[in-house]
């Protein structure tokens, strides 16, 4: 998307009914900065829980996945998590991260390669949510492993999220799995906990959306004059992410004007949370199974091993 493009959806988005920007706007430089921070915070349980299940249950993935699999990672693979894995698998045909940042991607491809030697690592520029080639590796892989870790399937609405499934369903191809992390429904409080931590961190990330608006598309937010908000919806299962208005005022961008109402928000994010059954009812309607899941002692997350169902479904 050109910066033109980028500008267009922004306002559309501000101008709509229910205010939203999209949350690929929140990962400039200093956005990428304070997210890593968000994932060391006590209260956000996620990425460390989720290593923590790698850590224990690598060879048992492993042995789960056989030897000579090509691992495509959805993402360009920066995190711990592929590092375990990558340190595990029985004789790796490939690795193959997917990114749409070229320049995250291969420096990304740089580090892994430095690590692991001895692994073919082939990285591929793709929007990830449409299909796209695979590159061919010297040694023909036995089974696809597609992988998708930290969750990031939560912050797509239920539509998208199959639409994605069914795109690892394609990649993963004959004989293919998926290994996938998932966030879980649980108290309330732990959750609200993860998205609204003490040291405001979270807040800061939230609200570095507006100065990248102001810095990159011309806006004129005034930061002090809005407000993180996070609040976990149990009846939909998802925290909604905003950024609440405390006055009313107006806003620039590019030749439009903004009105905003004291009290009105911008959603920012979905961060859906599921239960181990509605996921698995998903993930079948998109034509996996769930073959197995490694929880943490509280069940806060899973990671989650599926199988291409082998018969196809004409239902949906
Ligand atoms: N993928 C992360 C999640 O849903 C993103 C995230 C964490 C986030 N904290 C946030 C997004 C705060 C917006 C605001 O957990």
């Amino acid at each position: 998307m050109s910066h033109r493009e980028e500008l267009a959806e922004i306002v559309d988005g501000l101008t709509a009914p229910r205010k939203h920007v999209s949350p690929k706007y929140f990962y400039d430089e200093r956005g990428s900065q304070l997210f890593d921070r968000i994932t060391e915070l006590p209260e956000y349980y996620l990425t460390a829980t989720e290593i923590d299940i790698m850590q224990r249950h690598a060879r048992e993935i492993a042995d789960r996945v056989g030897p000579q699999a090509s691992l495509i990672e959805f993402g360009s693979g920066s995190s711990l998590k592929t590092r375990i894995l990558l340190g595990h698998l029985h004789e790796l045909a490939a690795y193959v991260p997917v990114d749409i940042s070229e320049e995250h991607l291969l420096a990304a491809a740089d580090a892994i390669r430095a690590e692991f030697p001895h692994i073919e690592v082939l990285p591929v520029v793709a929007d990830f949510t449409k299909p796209f080639d695979l590159p061919s590796p010297k040694v023909m892989p036995v089974r696809n492993l597609v992988y998708f870790p930290g969750s990031t399937i939560g912050n797509l609405e239920y539509d998208d999220a199959l639409g994605l499934l069914r795109v690892m369903h394609h990649e993963a191809g004959d004989n293919g799995a998926l290994l996938i992390g998932v966030d879980l429904q649980k108290d309330p409080a732990v959750i609200e906990a993860a998205y609204n931590d003490a040291a405001g961190v979270t807040a800061k990330f939230n609200l570095n959306m507006l100065r990248r608006l102001n810095n990159e598309f011309g806006a004129d937010f005034d930061l002090d004059a809005w407000a993180h908000d996070a609040r976990y919806d149990p009846d939909a299962g998802r925290v909604v992410i905003r950024l609440v208005s405390d006055r009313e005022q107006q806003v620039r961008i590019d030749d439009t004007t903004i009105e905003i109402d004291e009290g009105e928000a911008i959603l920012t994010e979905y961060s859906h949370k599921y239960t181990l059954e509605g996921f698995a009812a998903m993930a079948a309607k998109a034509g996996f199974e769930v073959a197995q899941v490694w929880t943490d002692p509280d069940e806060l997350f899973s990671v989650q091993y599926l199988l291409r169902r082998q018969e196809p479904r004409y239902e949906d």
